[in-house]
């Protein structure tokens, strides 16, 4: 960690953010490429995907005995983490919580700046200061674009590097929910050759869904992978994926007829309206998106190795009948969640090989 408080100390801020994301996030990793901060998906690549991955199974393995648990509970017991989420949450902040307990963190929390000094005035920048002087890990989640590098810039130039993690921020990025969602797609082609040639639909509101949006970035680290894109055109995925793909030589589509693509599909993954970012009241309610639901008729289509996937909370897009086919694995998913962050907080703190070499 020391050399990356070296390299990013050396650089400014209007410095560091004229670079690109992918030139960005070697100055968010140590020297032998350990995380210091996670903020987006373009730190990931295939090696780290695989190796977090491998992690994860090894915790869950772990977890499943109380002389696993145990010892995971004394990897990180001198450790204490903070999140700070002023974003609503219930997967995402229960499974860091969850993940920093399996490793014996200590957690504290702010989940509401109007209960925080921030109400008062004091500015986020003050705010985090301030949780690193308590902490040694901060987990946040904001409607900030940009907030978590800001705050990872300002802690690697302070006295006192604490690793942020950005558990979603804006309209932008939520690079912890791509890594479960790569984790379950894994776990899911494992007896089919893995990620490499499947194709990935995604539906729904791909314009301001900030889980699609870095999952897409993951998925062009896997070969011969497409994905098809089907949405109505006010919910349309952002250019700026599509330039990402078409630089990477990645296949897409992009549909507006949900049925035609269910046939082809390895993986469907379903979001739903993210009307919280509308700019008017009932901007959302305006579209019509009911032919971009998955139910019964739906799953007739799909084919029988093929997954279907939601990052959750889901409102009408998935009928709840579809919940006890064995293809629906939202659920599954949603754990796979607490064992790659607690995957990942071992890689930033160092602790993987432990749990590796661990044996009962
Ligand atoms: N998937 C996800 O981020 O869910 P929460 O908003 O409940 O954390």
């Amino acid at each position: 960690m020391i050399n990356n408080l070296v390299r990013l100390g050396k650089m400014s801020w209007e410095e560091f953010t004229k670079l690109s994301t992918k030139n960005r996030a070697p100055y968010l990793s140590d020297d032998s490429d350990r995380f210091v901060h996670l903020i987006y998906a373009q730190q990931f690549n295939r090696d780290n995907l695989e190796y977090i991955g491998q992690l994860a199974t090894k915790i869950r393995m772990m977890a499943k005995s109380k002389e696993g648990s145990d010892f995971l509970s004394t990897l990180l017991s001198d450790k204490r983490a903070m999140l700070y989420f002023t974003q609503p949450s219930t997967r995402t902040f229960l499974s860091f919580m969850a993940a920093c307990q399996i490793l014996g963190m200590k957690v504290a929390e702010v989940r509401d700046a109007t209960t925080s000094s921030e109400y008062k005035g004091e500015s986020a920048e003050d705010s985090v200061r301030v949780f690193s002087s308590y902490s040694d890990l901060i987990v946040m989640r904001t409607k900030l674009k940009g907030l978590a590098e800001r705050m990872a810039w300002l802690l690697s130039n302070s006295k006192r590097l604490v690793p942020i993690i950005n558990a979603g921020s804006g309209k932008d990025q939520h690079p912890t929910q791509a890594l479960l969602d790569i984790y379950t797609l894994q776990r899911s082609f494992e007896d089919i050759n893995g990620i490499d040639g499947k194709h990935i639909v995604f539906v729904g509101d791909l314009l301001r869904g900030r889980t699609v949006r870095s999952l897409a970035f993951l998925l062009g680290n896997y070969n011969d992978v497409k994905m098809t894109f089907v949405a109505p055109d006010a919910f349309q995925i952002g250019s700026d994926i599509l330039e990402y793909l078409d630089k990477k030589g990645i296949q897409y589509d992009l549909s507006q007829n949900f049925k035609s693509v269910i046939p082809t599909a390895d993986a469907i993954y379903m979001t739903r309206v993210q009307d919280e970012w509308d700019n008017e009241e009932g901007e959302s309610a305006k579209v019509d998106i009911s032919n971009f639901w998955f139910g019964d008729e739906e799953l007739k289509l799909l084919q029988k190795h093929a997954v279907i996937m939601h990052p959750l909370p889901r409102r009408e897009e998935i009928s709840t009948s579809v919940d006890q086919d064995k293809r629906a694995v939202y659920w599954r998913q949603m754990r796979n969640g607490m064992w790659v962050r607690a995957a990942l907080i071992a890689n930033i703190f160092a602790v993987d090989t432990e749990i590796l070499n661990f044996s009962e």
